[in-house]
């Protein structure tokens, strides 16, 4: 019988991925680059399902039924180049190329208009929920054609996660569409990490909690409106403790956090979007100074900190837990008004509903509170930004008090908190009626004559401020 599906990159993402293909009934064809770890994955799990052994390309494409379903997962960048440069010439019309690693979606773009030229479906595929995820259930974001989608969705929507009977994979868009959502996922993933690291710090350094007691702390909150699997396993992290020394974990690891690139990406292509995704872009940042260790242990020698000796707010531990609510939705707000911004600038249909949707279980950033956000951008009346909606104007208000007081408590203290503080600062800067923004147009309008609008009257205008200081009407280069 020939293979449902054909994949080619068994590491451990691919390998898990194809186990879960087959365990949910399809026959799946394998392949490696070195044959050795086909062999392994078949001696260890063969009798999970229906598997082929192939030890060529060309092999896993005769064993597959058409259209052929390849899936790819390699490292992102050349090496997917390299294996669909070796697939294509196997192919037929019709035939479907998968790309489920974490790649850019300006390749899957450019890989998808080059497999449409030869009749092929080039389909960039999001995974998330890492090497468990892809086991048991991930949550799955594809690109490409919709004709594709037809032929692949069945068999990708069979095995990602499912919340209520719904399965946590739906058609994002055409060509990079399903990267790009996967990428901006990554970003809310960095800073949502980030606004934990806050808590923590601000709970460990500003009201002296040891990482066993904030691992309670953290299993309370989980209950609540935070309820989320990166809480949930901070509360993991926290509480365990290092075998060689009897020391928390925590405190024996080093504080440089590594980065593979997609929180990168998601600011570098917001800044050309134009998109302000403050918190995610500090979340990179903050990594980015955690790494410098050089300069740190020069900065700890040298630089003066004047911290204030500050009487912490009366409810710190809530008050903390309210400014990491409201910090986390600024962070999803932001991450899904970027994702407007690209469909406009892609020409995707992005249905922000529905990404919400397929958030809610099996990747990393799934979250009780990804239900509201579904629901807020259900129906007709969807809100420009997602703290508009009625219920998060509510919760998110109600939270204000105590993030202000915890921001100024931070800032005092001398913790870094720059996603707390930088969502705020969105948060504020969003509701505030007049920006300083004014007097930016003006200097603009004075050193390089790029000219500003006026509040009270249609046009473009500039000062001849070397002349007279008469305005003139002028051509908009704002
Ligand atoms: C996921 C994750 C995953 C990501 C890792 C590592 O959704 O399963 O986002 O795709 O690659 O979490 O990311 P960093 O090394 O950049 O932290």
């Amino acid at each position: 019988m020939p293979a449902h599906i054909g994949v080619t990159g068994l590491a451990v993402m691919g390998a898990n991925l194809a186990r879960n293909l087959a365990r949910n009934g399809f026959t799946v064809a394998l392949h490696n680059r070195s044959v050795e770890k086909t062999d392994a994955l078949l001696a260890a799990h063969g009798d999970e399902g229906d598997f082929i052994r192939t030890e060529s390309l060309q092999e896993l494409v005769d064993s597959l039924e058409k259209p052929r379903r390849v899936l790819i997962m390699v490292k992102a960048g050349a090496p997917v180049d390299a294996v669909v440069d070796q697939l294509v010439p196997l192919l037929d019309e019709g035939d479907i190329v998968i790309d489920a690693g974490n790649s850019h979606y300006s390749d899957t773009r450019r890989r998808e208009a080059a497999l449409a030229g030869k009749g092929l479906h080039f389909v960039g595929v999001g995974v998330s929920g890492g090497e468990e995820g892809a086991l048991n259930g991930p949550s799955i974001m594809p690109g490409g054609s919709k004709e594709s989608y037809d032929a692949l969705g069945p068999l990708l929507e069979k095995i990602s996660a499912h919340v209520d009977g719904q399965p946590c994979c739906a058609w994002i868009g055409t060509d990079g569409a399903g990267h790009f959502v996967k990428m901006v996922h990554n970003g809310i993933e960095y800073a949502d990490m980030q606004v934990i690291g806050e808590a923590y710090d601000l709970l460990r350094s500003g009201a002296g909690i040891e990482p066993a007691e904030q691992a309670e702390i953290f299993q309370e909150w989980n209950k609540g409106e935070l309820s989320s699997f990166l809480i949930e396993i901070s509360a993991e992290v926290l509480g365990h403790v290092d075998a060689k020394t009897g020391k928390p974990f925590v405190d024996v690891v080093v504080d440089s956090a590594g980065q593979k690139g997609t929180g990168r990406w998601t600011v570098q292509s917001a800044l050309d979007l134009g998109s302000p995704v403050s918190g995610i872009a500090e979340s990179v940042f903050a990594r980015g100074i955690s790494s410098q260790r050089a300069q740190r242990a020069i900065a700890q020698e040298t630089l003066a900190g004047h911290e204030a000796g500050v009487a912490l707010p009366e409810n710190f531990v809530e008050d903390v837990r309210q400014a990491l609510y409201a910090s986390k939705l600024v962070s999803y707000a932001q991450g899904l008004d970027m994702l407007t911004s690209a469909a406009k600038e892609y020409g995707w249909d992005l249905k922000l509903d529905e990404i919400a949707s397929l958030w809610r279980a099996g990747c990393i950033i799934r979250a009780e509170l990804l239900k509201d956000i579904m629901a807020a951008y259900k129906g007709d009346a969807k809100p420009e930004n997602l703290l508009f909606a009625p219920a998060f104007v509510q919760s998110v208000g109600a939270a204000v008090p105590a993030w202000r007081r915890v921001v100024a408590t931070a800032v005092q203290l001398g913790i870094p908190v720059p996603v707390f503080s930088s969502s705020l600062a969105y948060y504020d800067g969003l509701r505030r009626k007049r920006l300083p923004a004014a007097l930016i147009q003006g200097q603009r309008d004075l050193f390089g004559a790029h000219t500003y609008g006026r509040v009270d009257e249609e046009g473009t205008f500039h000062t001849q401020w070397s002349g007279d200081r008469s305005e003139v009407n002028a051509v908009d280069t704002h």
